[in-house]
């Protein structure tokens, strides 16, 4: 789909289809959407006269124009109420509006610049979100269909029709940063959908290093044995058990020649996880191919980087693994040992994600990277507490909790901050190892977090349990079923923000 802005009375545009907006309560439309309703002789008005249409938000009717003017059909975006309005209502009612026009077979369609007019917004920002709700709202995976229902028509251009051309400008940088960070959410979800088999920690790294690659960024993979003499014995012992091999991902962007110091971006790179010996329950088990989602977000982030080039510099650590039962793999009882040399008692070995994350851990801190910011499908525990409308996150600073908490409003992600409770890290004391990787059953995210403190110490930090809202269950704004692509855009809107 190609995005661009074109100056012109939208009224007169003929692509197949139309978007326009109402407020709540708004009796008669003004502005662009005032425009079509004359265009219609008040055909708009009527229909809110009618009760129809009623603003709402989440809203969308269709209106045939039956030849009056030249676009076949026009989509009324219900806004909601006027103060509860925000660039996200723009982002989501874009992509519902795409997912209408293309069910409907329209294949070029154009909008008004929503949020623009009595919202009062500037344009940029409204620009970006509609970039970014139509890249992600038409996104499918498709890869595996041979056809079907899905296989009808894509739209091939979304333009935005605007009358002032002061605002021009500012829409076209809209677009360009909105494509980007849509793009990437997308990326993630493209790598979070892939099936496990499709998937393993080999691929991950090549299409890794494709993504770096396109971005411009260096990307350096580590294989089984590389990892094995750097020490990474809880990454190896998570992938002991499986025919395919773990990797070690290191992609590195570097913006700012002069910055003390590298944040550090690590991501959970499970690409499949049965449980291990400690084996899952079937029911629902097929959902754990996404358990490298943090994976995927973290090396999206770093192609959203590359292509943005911020002044800040960013190293991106991912290990990778599949943890799975077998005559080799790692038994409950057994002892392994990380980077650093702590040991580690395995009393679950469906409790691996902090095991991988620890010896990453320690990489990030041999190289000096500050702070870090660990991304992971990691518990049940997060998914119960939170439900899919939050993603969960600890951090050691107010300064980091404050960045995430703001990055994940500015994107619509909406991000919640845990307590780190010190007494939890007591539960992980092992009669035989240095620290054990399961302890009490009760705030399991929080004595998850509680172990991967044990290995980050003193270093500033954030932990972000997405376990809850890695995928969604159905379609809705810019969300389709499958993965969901969090927290792809809040991890950009950090690092912008950081720069
Ligand atoms: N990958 C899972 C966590 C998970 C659960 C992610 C549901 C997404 C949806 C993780 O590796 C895991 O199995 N955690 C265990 C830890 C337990 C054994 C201490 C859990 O949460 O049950
Ligand atoms: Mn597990
Ligand atoms: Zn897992």
């Amino acid at each position: 789909m190609k995005i661009t802005v074109e100056s012109g009375d939208i009224a007169a545009n003929s692509a197949k289809a139309i978007i326009v907006n109402l407020f709540q309560g708004v009796k008669s439309p003004g502005g662009a959407t005032g425009a079509i309703d004359k265009a219609l002789d008040g055909g708009l008005s009527a229909l809110i006269k009618e009760g129809e249409l009623k603003g709402k938000r989440g809203e969308m009717h269709v209106v045939h124009t039956l030849g009056k003017i030249s676009t076949p059909r026009v989509l009324v975006a219900g806004l909601g109420k006027q103060d509860e309005f925000s660039v996200d209502v723009i982002r989501n009612l874009t992509g519902t509006a795409l997912r209408r026009a293309r069910a409907l077979g329209a294949t070029s369609v154009a909008t008004i610049l929503h949020g623009a007019g009595i919202a009062g917004l500037d344009a940029e920002p409204c620009a970006q979100a509609i970039a970014e709700g139509a890249v992600m709202g038409a996104y499918r995976f498709r890869k595996y269909k041979a056809g079907g229902e899905d296989a009808g028509v894509d739209i091939a251009s979304l333009s935005i029709v605007e009358s002032d051309k002061s605002k021009i400008n500012a829409i076209k940088r809209g677009i360009e940063r909105g494509t980007i960070l849509g793009q990437a959410a997308n990326h993630t979800r493209d790598l979070a959908n892939e099936p496990a088999n499709g998937l393993p920690p080999a691929e991950l790294a090549k299409r890794a290093k494709a993504l770096a690659t396109d971005a411009g960024l260096t990307c350096e993979i580590f294989d089984e044995k590389q990892i094995k003499s750097m020490g990474m014995g809880a990454l190896m012992g998570v992938g002991i058990g499986s025919a395919q091999p773990p990797r070690f991902i290191v992609i590195k962007y570097r913006g700012n020649a002069k910055a003390k110091s590298t944040l550090g971006l690590l991501g959970k790179g499970i690409t499949f996880d049965s449980g291990g010996i400690s084996i899952k329950p079937a029911a629902g088990m097929e959902a754990m191919k996404g358990d490298m989602s943090g994976a995927a977000a973290v090396i999206a982030t770093m192609w959203a980087i590359g292509k943005l080039k911020p002044k800040i510099n960013v190293t991106c650590l991912v290990p990778t693994a599949e943890n799975m039962p077998s005559g080799t793999a790692t038994r409950p009882g057994d002892v392994i040992k990380a980077m650093n040399g702590k040991s580690i008692e395995v009393i679950n070995t469906d409790a691996e994600g902090r095991l991988i994350l620890a010896d990453a851990i320690c990489y990030a801190k041999q190289e000096g990277l500050s702070p870090i910011i660990d991304v992971a499908t990691l518990t049940g525990a997060m998914q119960i507490a939170l439900g899919p409308g939050a993603t969960g996150f600890f951090a050691t600073t107010d300064e980091i909790a404050d960045g995430l908490t703001a990055a994940g409003a500015k994107s619509g992600e909406r991000m919640w901050r845990f307590p780190l409770i010190e007494e939890y890290g007591e539960n992980l004391k092992s009669n035989v190892a240095d620290i054990k990787n399961t302890g009490n059953r009760f705030g399991g995210a929080i004595s998850a977090a509680s172990f991967l403190h044990f290995f980050v110490e003193d270093t500033p930090w954030a932990h972000i349990d997405m376990a809850g809202t890695d995928d969604s269950d159905k379609e809705k704004g810019v969300f389709v079923k499958g993965s969901t692509g969090i927290p792809t855009r809040t991890l950009v809107n950090y690092v912008l923000a950081r720069a």
